[in-house]
């Protein structure tokens, strides 16, 4: 049973405070997890607690920690650590705001992944496997390797641009082929004179005049590094819109100009015919457009996979909503977003249920836990973006990948193919 609850506050890839939990059991098993935090975070996220006192610039995180170590603590104590559904329900109800901006979902978080950890050791598995049972498969990654947007100080509006591989033997063969196209990538942006200093999630992040300049240096990697675009490696992007979004007029402000809705979505539509390797877009629209993004939808989702992050925030119900009006086909899926994991079980459930795909996120402030690389597998969730093959807290996913690959490979490693749409209960 839990015997004890323990939080302190450690630091993010950004130098930013942010909580970890030990979930102690009554045997001294101990399951640890760290919380990570977003940068273009959706409005409707669940509420991520901040002190905001002097200290810190005021992202301190000593209240959630408290809650942690006192009412969490207090509820949780004797249950039993396998019961997690019935515990991120304790922690749900004790909170009683929607978006939990009592105790704070990082707190509730940190508890709730600590706790699956706990749990998976007691019975000796590794965490895939306790969260996943059999029948796994390796997903494929998205690898944000120019970051723009609120990730970097550059001119690209689009957020993010990232690589994936398509054709490939083995996670491990995928992963190589990656590193040697973002090795590439490195030496295209030095040779057309650019900086390559790196962005929060690995990426470089040279000062671009466009996002279309990107795509092509990207395209240039691609061949360079001997891969045939959309073949062996595709591109994606992640616009994150509802930062050049402008919401008085209703249009955009993208690179300079201002575009309408549907301006934007033939914008799109040209990088689309211009580099037929792309694959994936990712909001396209603001969350408070839903109405162009539902259009877009139904112009372009036969053709490509659109995923939908900041207007449905991992949040079942928003979802919900998003399948009843058809928008997008895939759903973005970060557990602090909505807070626990069985929420976050059930998001995926939900979207899968109604054939969307899902995409699992790290965030683009990360630590070194790699749970996102473990609950990828167990979900067979197909798709898993966590940044560029640099800087640790983006390469141990990988990293945990290539080891849960090493484990699976005894009985026959599968591997997610694009788009996979695999049922999921
Ligand atoms: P964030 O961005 O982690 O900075 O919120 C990730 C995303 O928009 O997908
Ligand atoms: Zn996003």
């Amino acid at each position: 049973y839990i015997d004890q609850i323990k939080a302190r506050e450690i630091f993010d890839s950004r130098g930013n405070p942010t909580v970890e939990a030990d979930v102690i059991l009554s045997n001294g098993v101990i399951g640890r997890a760290e919380v990570p935090s977003g940068a273009s975070t959706g409005e409707k996220e669940a509420v991520e607690l901040r002190d905001n006192e002097t200290r810190l610039g005021g992202k301190g995180v000593h209240k959630a920690v408290s809650n942690v170590n006192n009412q969490i603590n207090q509820a949780l104590h004797g249950l039993n650590p396998f019961n997690q559904a019935h515990i991120d329900k304790i922690m749900i109800k004790l909170d009683g705001t929607p978006n939990k901006e009592k105790l704070g979902a990082n707190a509730i978080l940190g508890v709730s992944m600590a706790t699956a950890r706990a749990a998976a050791q007691v019975t000796h598995q590794p965490l895939y496997r306790y969260l996943g049972g059999t029948d796994l498969e390796l997903p494929q990654t998205f690898h944000n390797v120019i970051n723009g947007g609120e990730h970097a100080d550059n001119g690209i509006d689009i957020q993010e641009f990232m690589i994936t591989p398509v054709e490939r033997s083995s996670f491990r063969d995928g992963f190589e082929k990656i590193v040697n196209t973002y090795h590439t990538l490195k030496k295209v942006i030095e040779k057309a004179g650019y900086t390559t200093g790196l962005g929060d999630e690995g990426g470089f992040a040279p000062d671009l005049k466009s996002s279309e300049d990107a795509l092509t240096m990207l395209h240039t990697a691609i061949i360079k590094a001997r891969y045939t675009p959309g073949k062996e490696i595709a591109i994606a992007f992640d616009a994150a819109a509802s930062y050049f979004y402008n919401k008085d007029t209703k249009n955009y402000d993208f690179e300079g100009k201002t575009y309408s809705p549907a301006e934007l979505g033939k914008y799109y539509a040209s990088l689309f015919k211009k580099f037929p390797e792309i694959i994936s877009i990712e909001d396209p629209y603001s969350e408070d457009d839903w109405d162009n993004f539902i259009t877009f939808t139904k112009q372009y989702g036969s053709q490509i996979q659109i995923v939908a992050d900041d207007p449905v925030c991992t949040n079942p119900g928003l979802i919900k909503k998003a399948i009843e009006n058809g928008m997008a086909n895939s759903i973005l899926i970060k557990l602090n977003q909505i807070g626990t994991v069985t929420e976050t079980l059930e998001a995926i459930r939900l979207a899968r249920k109604n054939g969307y795909t899902t995409m699992i996120s790290h965030r683009s402030g990360e630590t070194g836990d790699t749970f996102v690389a473990d609950f990828t597998v167990a979900t067979n969730s197909a798709e898993l973006k966590a940044g560029a093959p640099a800087r640790s807290e983006r390469v141990e996913k990988y990293n945990q990948l290539l080891r849960i690959e090493e484990e699976l490979g005894e009985d026959g490693t599968r591997l997610a193919h694009f788009p996979n749409n695999v049922d999921f209960d």
